[in-house]
């Protein structure tokens, strides 16, 4: 197991800086993070200001916390400020991406198993509507996509569009991104990426990858606000003309009565109207990620993951689900004898454990190869420590045990 890369001190001082951290032992990380003191800081002073000014005015004063968020976030994917949109949610960010897609009737659209759930459904509308066709990559018997069969698949098709989760919702899977870039690059079929549950939990380098899209949300591994989101849209992309299909002010201008001009950076993806203090304290959250370290958080995730695994994996009757090449924060498991649900509703009552139940329909093909209906679901972050973790595994043994 690797070591952690920050010493005690520095997890004393992260959880210094979280309020959370002395109410629960929050491990649905996954569902969403505890906020640290400067995220929360920030948007109830906006939301202050607001109050107290009104709300145009209180965004007149902020422009350049707003321009920062942008950069920012720029700086956590490695590109410029002109290719991020603000978003609501992940799921919105994904589907405005997604409406630019120039699909017709008989088009490919190619995804894997593994991608998240709002993903496949947009996928099935979208063919019920327009008839294009939607193919999966197989899974390799290691779990993930079989890279054998994407380059077949890419070949063979020439798709509309390669839709990838990097990391699912419901299994601590991590796609073989690098080796996915480095096939998809062979073709010039547009590459979107849902990077919602590894943003904030690994490095992600969108000019490495060459994706034309990425989306995430802000309140999970990033630690921001709920109802916040963000879209990466490449230069290629914006070049090459595509934009969301609701275009709206924020994203065009209205030049004459029957014609508008695209903006030329992202903005062209992104609603008029945002909530302000969320997205100042996305920014905040972005940065504080950045000022922890990716890279270490990555490390002390990969730690404290083979730590949870390893704890669990002693409990009598526990059958881990997760599979895949590499493994992340995410740890989904069944118990023999105790419903997801029941699991879920005694760790918070007895001991304020937070983990969360996932579902058979949030990952029909996985969990049916699986055999399971639900999992029970544990994300530990960078701030989660290994008594936590010893504290979870613990309150298991003794909710088995009085059942007995
Ligand atoms: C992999 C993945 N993609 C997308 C989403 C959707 O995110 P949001 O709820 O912000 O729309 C989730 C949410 O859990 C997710 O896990």
């Amino acid at each position: 197991m690797a070591d952690s890369p920050f010493t005690e001190k520095e997890i004393l001082r992260y959880r210094g800086e979280t309020p959370g951290c002395g109410q629960v032992i929050h491990l649905n990380n996954a569902g969403a993070a505890l906020m640290p003191a400067p995220v929360i800081d920030e948007i109830i002073a906006h939301i202050r200001l607001e109050g107290n000014i009104g709300g145009y005015e209180a965004a007149g004063l902020v422009e350049n916390g707003v321009h920062e968020f942008y950069v920012t976030t720029g700086r956590l994917l490695n590109c410029a400020a002109r290719n991020i949109a603000f978003c609501a949610n992940a799921t919105d960010a994904f589907t405005r991406a997604l409406s630019a897609v120039p699909f017709q009737e008989g088009d490919v659209l190619l995804t894997c198993d593994d991608e998240y759930v709002s993903n496949q459904i947009g996928f099935l509308s979208i063919a019920r509507r327009i008839g294009i066709e939607v193919k999966r990559v197989r899974t390799a018997s290691v779990g993930g996509v079989d890279l054998d069969d994407l380059d077949r698949q890419l070949k063979k098709w020439h798709p509309r569009l390669l839709s990838i989760t990097h990391v699912p919702t419901n299994s601590g899977l991590v796609q073989p991104l690098d080796e996915i870039a480095g096939i998809i690059r062979n073709y010039d079929t547009l590459f979107l990426l849902d990077a919602c549950q590894s943003a904030g939990q690994m490095p992600l380098d969108v000019a490495a990858l060459g994706c034309d899209f990425l989306s995430s949300t802000c309140r999970k591994f990033l630690r921001g606000p709920r109802g916040a989101g963000f879209l990466y849209v490449s230069d290629k992309a914006l070049a090459s003309g595509l934009e969301p299909l609701f275009i709206e002010m924020n994203g065009a201008d209205w030049i004459e009565k029957d014609r508008y001009r695209a903006h030329e950076d992202a903005s062209r993806f992104q609603a008029w109207e945002s909530a302000y203090a969320i997205l100042l304290g996305s920014g905040a959250a972005i940065q504080y990620c950045l000022d922890v370290g990716v890279e270490r958080i990555n490390q002390r995730l990969k730690y404290l993951a083979s730590y949870t695994r390893n704890a669990l994996s002693k409990i009598e009757g526990l059958r881990l689900l997760d599979k895949g090449p590499a493994l992340c924060s995410i740890i989904t498991f069944t118990i023999e004898g105790i419903e997801a649900k029941d699991l879920q509703t005694e760790l918070l009552s007895r001991a304020k454990i937070n983990v969360v139940r996932t579902l058979r329909e949030y990952a029909v093909i996985d969990f049916d190869r699986k055999g399971v209906t639900s999992a029970t679901r544990v994300s530990p972050h960078y701030y989660n420590t290994e008594s936590e973790i010893d504290r979870l595994t613990a309150c298991i043994e003794e909710i088995l045990s009085d059942r007995i």
